[in-house]
């Protein structure tokens, strides 16, 4: 793959940019209208003359949430408890595909140590960080841009990315050596995610009619699964209003869960037609499915699109952790849950090639997953 070598153009850290005080947005990060934080749909009334009924307000919508769902009952002696959590989570996996987790098992003292740690890491002079400069090689270390199209628009983000799990993978020479807490946390912080990360997969498979074990025995087992950590850091924004930290997407791998900012809103679900700012509770972690999730159940279960909006009062960072299937298993619909009036909506793919897309492409929608849908859906 001979354009994943290196980035098309020279790499310009946002948070650079961000610090030396410009008063407008470059070029290379401002959006076309459509994709603006504020773009409302337009609808064409052809009846009305009035240039008010025209507008229908497919914006943000700032009065609702994504669920909030206790695991403190997820796997609970009382039968009764335990299934009105396991009904919610099939709920919220349904209808949202979003949702946000409390009580959860992973300790807040860790949650609040990670995101210090990581504050710290971008705190760092310029210098410190460029040690780890990555390439789309393999997107390890420390990133400006997600994908490699030449003259693409960019999101307005760094990011820092490295790989937890498989074993194989996992490099702590590749994480930052400072703060010198950081490696430390990393390590904990990963086997306490990837921990409930399994529990929340034995609830899905369950869920799902399947066996507990169903799901990450589909992702290679325990020992096999992908896991990764993608801290993402938005600097502070002079034209929030022209660009998107994050554009569109849905997550290419199995799950995240998503460590978002205590202090600043940026996350955003489409629902429907309007994008949903996500209010982050205390001590809550961000669970959404991701593409391969989608393909598995044969779309029971849908991965969702959203993008990440900045600010221009205060930057933000997120600990974005994913969990994946290994690398070269075959992912597609599991049998049993195929019907003769519901067949194989997906083609055969590994998580390699899937990822592939994303890589050279850049946040794009769901158009990859769509593209997976084979002949028989048109
Ligand atoms: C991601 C992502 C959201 C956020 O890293 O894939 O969607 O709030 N992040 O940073
Ligand atoms: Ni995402």
């Amino acid at each position: 793959m001979n354009c994943l070598h290196s980035w098309p153009e020279p790499i310009v850290r946002v948070q650079s940019l961000s610090e030396s005080g410009i008063k407008k947005l470059p070029h290379r990060y401002i959006k076309p209208p459509s994709q603006r934080p504020h773009h409302q749909t337009r609808v064409n009334s052809s009846s009305s003359s009035s240039q008010h009924d025209d507008d229908h307000d497919h914006g943000s919508d700032d009065t609702i949430n994504i669920p909030v769902i206790s695991l403190e009952d997820v796997f609970s002696e009382d039968k009764a408890l335990r299934e009105a959590t396991m009904a919610a989570i099939s709920s919220a996996c349904r209808e949202w595909g979003f949702f946000q987790v409390v009580n959860h098992g992973v300790r807040p003292e860790l949650m609040k140590q990670a995101r210090a740690t990581w504050r710290e890491f971008f705190g760092q002079p310029a210098e410190e960080k460029q040690r780890y400069a990555n390439s789309p090689t393999t997107y390890e270390g420390y990133g400006s841009r997600l994908g490699v199209e030449k003259g693409a628009t960019l999101d307005w983000s760094d990011y820092f990315f490295l790989h937890y799990m498989p074993p194989a993978l996992r490099n702590p020479d590749k994480w930052p050596s400072l703060p010198s807490s950081c490696r430390n946390v990393i390590e904990e912080y990963g086997k306490e995610v990837v921990s409930l990360s399994g529990r929340l997969m034995k609830v899905l498979s369950v869920n799902l009619g399947l066996e507990e074990d169903h799901l990450l025995n589909a992702f290679g087992g325990e020992n096999n699964i992908g896991a990764c950590l993608r801290v993402n850091f938005y600097p502070k924004c002079p034209q929030p209003d022209l660009t998107l930290g994050l554009s569109s997407h849905s997550d290419p791998g199995g799950m995240t869960l998503l460590l978002p900012d205590e202090n600043v809103a940026g996350l955003q679900v489409r629902k429907d037609n309007s994008w949903i700012t996500v209010k982050p509770v205390p001590n809550a972690f961000i669970v959404n499915l991701a593409d391969q999730i989608q393909v598995l159940s044969n779309a029971t279960y849908k991965s969702v699109e959203h993008r990440v909006i900045v600010n221009s009062e205060k930057d933000r960072v997120s600990l974005a952790f994913f969990y994946n299937p290994k690398s070269d298993i075959i992912i597609e619909p599991i049998k049993q849950l195929l019907t003769e009036t519901r067949p194989a909506l997906y083609t055969a793919m590994t998580f390699d090639e899937y990822r592939l897309f994303i890589r050279i492409k850049g946040p794009c929608g769901k158009s990859q997953v769509e593209s997976l849908k084979s002949a028989l859906e048109s």
